[in-house]
């Protein structure tokens, strides 16, 4: 693929703060007058959008969860992805690949193994160029989630659950220095904000 633009990911365990810092990426991002897709996973596809209902609400096991989390990813590459990237937009996904690691993996025990051959089969060679990676201790996004809104499937896992997944994002970034920007969300806005300034900068210049 001839890739002209960048490809960033938002991830993170649910409570961490994506969504707001998403705002300040679109701001500062119209501001530069930069051409961008903000897009999401599960879904940002009409079939994806469909797939996630599904996938943030209904029983299944682990398996499944896994291969239709990449059946929508597979569409959201074709679709969206690539030719936004090959367009020479930004795209940037709030969440990607490293949450199926995360969560079906760390949370929910599927074999890395088994994720690494659906990676390979859906995304062959792209990459994303960064990713913010939302740190959070996990009793503080269990505080926050609480009081910010009506639960989903993942969100209402048991402290474990989202400890491993926790666990699991921090030892992929350990293991990607290069790619990942970790952003601890119990610092101001302020600081975080001028975190993701600086990474923004850099990859865009
Ligand atoms: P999330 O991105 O947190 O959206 P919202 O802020 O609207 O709740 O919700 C998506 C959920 O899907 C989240 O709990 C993580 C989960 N998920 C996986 O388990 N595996 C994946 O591969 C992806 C992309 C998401």
């Amino acid at each position: 693929m001839n890739q002209l633009g960048k490809f960033i990911t938002l991830e993170g365990v649910d409570g961490a703060g994506k969504t707001s810092h998403i705002e300040f990426i679109k701001e500062y991002l119209t501001n530069l007058k930069l051409d961008f897709i903000m897009t999401r996973e599960p879904g940002g596809t009409e079939l994806g959008e469909r797939l996630r209902e599904i996938l943030l609400h209904d029983e299944m096991t682990p398996k499944t969860e896994t291969i239709l989390m990449f059946a929508a990813r597979n569409e959201h590459i074709e679709k969206v992805i690539r030719p936004g990237l090959t367009s020479g937009a930004i795209v940037i996904s709030d969440r990607f690949t490293d949450a199926s690691y995360a969560y079906q993996s760390g949370g929910k025990g599927v074999e890395d193994e088994e994720i690494d051959v659906l990676k390979d089969l859906v995304q062959k060679n792209l990459q994303p160029d960064l990713t913010f990676l939302f740190d959070l201790p996990v009793e503080v996004s269990i505080k926050r989630l609480k009081k910010t809104r009506k639960l989903d499937k993942f969100e209402k896992e048991e402290k474990d659950f989202h400890e491993n997944v926790r666990k699991k994002y921090l030892m992929i970034a350990k293991n990607n220095p290069k790619r990942f920007s970790v952003l601890n969300s119990e610092k101001s806005i302020d600081e975080i904000q001028s975190q993701i300034k600086i990474k923004l900068d850099e990859l865009l210049k």
